[in-house]
């Protein structure tokens, strides 16, 4: 891993920066580079485009962490309308959503699964109305027996939710056989947050070797893969299995962010694959900017000129 990962990810915790960073415009090149506005409409307009160019999107309404039940609200508020928007414009069949529960009550003292449980049911209910369906972000590692707990929860009801396993975890093979299930949608990335070495492999090598482990259980399952990599081996790679387990385009699909390798996006959409891009969007970038630059330190030069020229 790059040496700079984890004194930026630490950093993304700090207040003080939070605070100066928040104060970047978010038409700053280095903010909408990663996302493309603060508004639903600004989001809905830049999934259109994506649709165009024969994408497919999951759009995340930016928001984490949240200790306030009115904010947890405001969340469930936000995703609704964004369903309503997406469905009004034809869009719902192919953009659906992703939620990270914690932006939605789960951390919030006491009630809080129950909460981010009833959230969440919410939107699945409204996600189903607009014709398109849901997946739970996956966050750092103490909230995950709480996700997947809610994921079975809301399969019950809604089966079409998918999840979110990161490659980087020790524990994260077992649950990719726990969930390579018919009809079982699952999105493997390599994971973005900072781990300790108990759960986590720390190695690039290792949680590489771990993704490619964890595709084939998945790849070879019964269940849908969602592959959510940049990385061209990763790529390759699952191109190859896919092949290798019979499966074709169509029972499996590629997951990218939005603005990054997007030429690669479209080479992948042109070639037959479902291509699904991951557009963040809303006022709250701050701590998925960190993310995203904490995976591509050469970004940081850019990122702090653009805060000296604010
Ligand atoms: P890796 O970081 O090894 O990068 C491989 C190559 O990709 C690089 O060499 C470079 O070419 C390119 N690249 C990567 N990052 C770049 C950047 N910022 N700018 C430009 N080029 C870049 N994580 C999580 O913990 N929970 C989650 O729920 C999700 N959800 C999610 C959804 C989707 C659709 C994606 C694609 C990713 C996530 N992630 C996530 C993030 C994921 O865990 C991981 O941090 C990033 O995808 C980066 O890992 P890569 O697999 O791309 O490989």
């Amino acid at each position: 891993m790059s040496l700079l990962r984890q004194p930026i990810l630490l950093l993304s915790r700090s207040e003080q920066v939070k605070k100066l960073v928040s104060t970047l415009p978010v038409s700053a090149g280095i903010v909408t580079g990663y996302v493309p506005g603060e508004t639903t409409q600004a989001a809905v307009d830049a999934t259109a485009r994506l649709v165009d160019d024969g994408l497919a999107v999951t759009l995340d309404f930016l928001g984490e962490d949240t200790l306030d039940q009115a904010q947890a609200d405001a969340t469930v508020a936000a995703y609704k309308e964004l369903l309503q928007a997406l469905a009004q414009r034809g869009l719902a069949s192919r953009a659906e959503v992703s939620v990270k529960l914690s932006a939605i009550g789960q951390a919030l003292p006491g009630d809080g699964h129950k909460i981010a449980l009833e959230n969440a049911r919410d939107i699945c209910r409204s996600a189903r109305n607009a014709g398109t369906t849901v997946t739970l972000d996956m966050e750092d590692h103490t909230t995950i027996d709480s996700t997947l707990s809610i994921l079975r929860e809301l399969r019950k009801d809604f089966p079409e939710t998918g999840a979110v396993l990161q490659a980087y975890l020790h524990r994260t093979e077992a649950d990719c056989r726990a969930l390579a299930y018919e009809g079982s949608r699952v999105r493997l990335c390599k994971g973005a947050y900072n781990e300790p070495e108990s759960v986590a492999f720390q190695d690039k090598l290792d949680v590489d070797k771990s993704y490619v482990r964890c595709l084939k259980v998945l790849l070879a399952g019964q269940g849908y893969p969602m592959i959510a990599t940049h990385d061209p081996r990763m790529v390759q790679i699952a191109s190859s299995l896919a092949s290798r387990y019979g499966r074709r385009p169509g029972t499996y699909e590629f997951q990218m962010l939005y603005g990054i390798r997007p030429e690669e996006q479209k080479r992948l959409a042109a070639s037959g694959e479902t291509m699904r891009v991951y557009i963040p969007y809303g006022q709250e970038w701050y701590g998925y900017l960190m993310r995203r630059l904490a995976e591509r330190p050469q970004n940081l030069t850019f990122f702090l000129r653009s805060l000296i020229s604010k």
